[in-house]
């Protein structure tokens, strides 16, 4: 048990995560709670003239395999499409960290729902009129 269970690149992005922190004039937000434990994640993303995801940062209130999943699923969202994007699931983000225990295996769906759910907003917003860009 501890912190033995986990894979060494869980570890490294739970010490040194990436990408922590609010975009402030996001252009689609995404917040959800984690039924399982109570824990909180919030996505902010950034959409380029492209379609593209020029910027992804988050806010974690939940336990290390959380933050190391955030941390893993902002550097593989960044540059993608929407649609790409949108494709990322837990699996392939529990994949990408060398596996997450059983047991922690529901942290993982923040992330990924998260990242969704922000992607959902700004196209949302985008439906309702487009204005969204201005300040
Ligand atoms: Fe809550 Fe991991 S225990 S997100």
């Amino acid at each position: 048990m501890g912190m033995a269970m986990y894979s060494d690149k869980v570890m490294e992005h739970f010490m040194n995560p990436r990408n922590v922190g609010e975009i402030e004039d996001a252009d689609g937000i995404g917040e959800v709670g984690n039924p399982v434990c109570g824990d909180m994640m919030t996505f902010y993303i950034k959409v380029d003239d492209q379609g593209r995801l020029s910027d992804v940062k988050y806010k974690t209130f939940g336990c290390g395999a959380a933050i190391a999943v955030s941390s893993m699923i902002s550097e593989m969202a960044k540059g993608k499409t929407l649609e790409e994007a949108l494709k990322i699931t837990r699996e392939d983000v529990a994949q990408e960290l060398g596996g997450l225990p059983k047991n922690k295996m529901h942290c993982s769906n923040l992330g990924a729902d998260a990242l969704h759910k922000a992607i959902q907003d700004y196209l949302e917003k985008r439906k309702k009129g487009g204005e969204s860009h201005g300040r």
